[in-house]
Formats: structure tokens, C-alpha cells, sequence
């Protein structure tokens, strides 16, 4: 999957559009203890429209605090919270929503005994509301549209979930977190579960949401995966935002060594420039 987003970095250099555009979703600063573990340590994290960031880092690095930060479920002891260049407040997970910014979980939350197009609707009986009376006809025919324009391979949207296949569950979960308004998906190891088909596929839905100019944030334990479909690598090492790599620049071995700490290269860390 070659089909890298030319993030344009002008004369072969890896600085990332700075100066040129901000940062869709801003964080600054943000520091998070649960008792006597400091999970996370002034770390900064942006991500743009139209890039897929692939955040890294060992078990116990703060790859899920930080992404439940995000997503406001954990609120940080502190730091900032910036969304379109504005300070925000985002104090539980319904004002990150409210923001554009939606996070699947491995656990997917999808009912099993329900088909396509109830469990895109679930929840999201508001959204819906434009719709008039729940129409079951407009809501088939949106769930058509939406599934057919990700890509997503299932048989039909009257299909039951409990039928599917984690790659076909991946992209419902995903088809819904992404088909109302988010600007931000976070996706917490989408392909963690999944064979080697059903990872292409969701790769290649990865790939649509970048093309569609959402903000993607992947956090993965297969480097393979995270080359295949990011533009930026931040490594995440006890707590820190230790480097930062263009993806294109990068080769898994400097990752790894960032990861592991094994490496103090040029790799810069806690900061929207990729390493000099
Ligand atoms: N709810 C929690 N209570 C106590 N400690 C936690 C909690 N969540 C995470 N931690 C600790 O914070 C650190 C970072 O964890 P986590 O964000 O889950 O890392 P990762 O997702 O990168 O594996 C770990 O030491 C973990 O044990
Ligand atoms: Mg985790």
C-alpha cells in the first residue's frame, strides 16, 4: 500500500506542513498519574487533516491513556486541549464527540444480535433525527451509501454482526464512529485480532478516511501495519513522547530502536517536527 499522502515536505525536508497548516487536534503539555505511575509526561500530540498517525510505544508506554485523553474518558492532570486552533474543554467523551472526534475501541461495542444498519444508528438516534420518524428505508439507504463508499466487504447491511468476520466487525465499528460528523478517528489496534485479508481490508479503510481529509490516529503493535498506512510515527516510551519520524524517512529498525530506547538518534520528540 503505497499510496502515501504526499504531505508535500518541500525540498525532501521532514518538517511536517509546519507553518503551512495547523494541527486539526492539539495537545500540549499533558502529564497523567494513576498513583504512583506517572502514565504520561508532558506529552504534545497533533494530528492533521488528511494524515494517518501511527502512535507506538511498548506495553505500559501510555498509548491508551493517551488516546482515552483524547477521547475524554481520562481527564489529564495536566495540559492543554487545542481542536481547529482553539482552546477546548473536553471533560468527557460526549464533548469529544461533540468536537468530531470518535475512538474505536478493540472491544468494537457492536451488538451482535442486531443488523448493519441498527447498529449504525445505535446511539445516535439524534443524528438520526433529521431523518424524521426513524425511516428504516432512508437509514438502509444511508448505511448502503456509507458502507459502499468505505469499501467495507460485507454481504449486505441487513446482515447480523454476530455473522461477521472481525475484519467485516472492524469496519462497521469504524463505518459507524466515522459516518455522522467526525473529523478525528482514533483507532486502538484495529488489526490486532485480525488474518492477513481482513488486515489488508482494514488498511485499506484506513487509507479511505485519510483520503476522505479525516484526522486518523493508529495505534498498533505491528510496525508493518503502521508503515504500510501512516504519514507520521510518534513513539511513545514510558510516558514521553520520545521521537518522531516521517514515515516515508523512517525504516523500522530506527523505530524499534525508539521504542526500546535503544536508539537515541536524531529522532526529535515531544514536538510537531519530525526528526532533523
Ligand atoms: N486505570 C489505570 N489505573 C492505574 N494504572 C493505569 C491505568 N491505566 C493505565 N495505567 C498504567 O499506566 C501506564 C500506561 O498504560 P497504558 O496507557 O495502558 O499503556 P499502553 O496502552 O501503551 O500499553 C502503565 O504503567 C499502566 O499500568
Ligand atoms: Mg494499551
Amino acid at each position: 500500500m503505497k499510496a502515501r499522502r504526499a504531505l508535500a515536505l518541500p525540498g525532501g525536508g521532514l518538517r511536517m506542513s509546519e507553518g503551512q497548516r495547523a494541527p486539526i487536534m492539539e495537545l500540549r503539555g499533558i502529564s497523567k498519574r494513576f498513583g504512583a505511575v506517572q502514565a504520561l509526561s508532558d506529552v504534545n500530540f497533533e494530528v492533521y487533516t488528511g494524515e494517518v498517525v501511527g502512535l507506538v510505544g511498548d506495553n505500559g508506554a501510555g498509548k491508551s491513556t493517551l488516546i482515552k485523553t483524547i477521547s475524554g474518558v481520562y481527564q489529564p492532570d495536566s495540559g492543554e486541549y487545542f481542536f481547529e486552533g482553539r482552546r477546548v474543554s473536553v471533560t468527557s467523551p460526549r464533548d469529544a464527540t461533540a468536537l468530531g472526534i470518535e475512538t474505536v475501541y478493540q472491544d468494537l461495542a457492536l451488538c451482535d444480535n442486531l443488523d448493519v444498519v441498527a447498529n449504525l444508528y445505535l446511539g445516535r438516534e439524534k443524528a438520526a433525527s433529521g431523518l424524521g420518524v426513524l425511516d428504516e428505508v432512508a437509514m438502509e439507504q444511508t448505511a448502503k451509501r456509507v458502507i459502499g463508499e468505505l469499501g467495507i466487504p460485507i454481504p449486505s447491511v441487513r446482515s447480523q454482526i454476530g455473522t461477521m468476520s472481525g475484519g467485516q466487525r472492524q469496519g462497521v465499528a469504524v463505518t459507524r464512529a466515522v459516518m455522522w460528523t467526525a473529523r478525528v478517528v482514533l483507532l486502538d489496534e484495529p488489526t490486532a485480532a485480525l488474518g492477513v485479508t481482513q488486515t489488508r481490508q482494514v488498511k485499506d479503510l484506513i487509507v479511505r478516511l485519510r483520503e476522505r481529509g479525516l484526522g486518523v490516529v493508529v495505534i498498533s503493535h505491528n510496525l508493518a501495519d503502521v508503515f504500510d498506512v501512516s504519514d507520521r510515527i510518534i513513539v511513545l516510551r514510558l510516558g514521553r513522547r520520545v521521537a518522531t519520524f516521517d514515515t516515508h524517512a523512517a525504516n523500522p529498525e530506527q523505530v524499534v530502536g525508539a521504542i526500546t530506547g535503544a536508539v537515541f538518534g536524531s529522532a526529535g520528540g515531544n514536538g510537531p517536527v519530525a526528526m532533523a
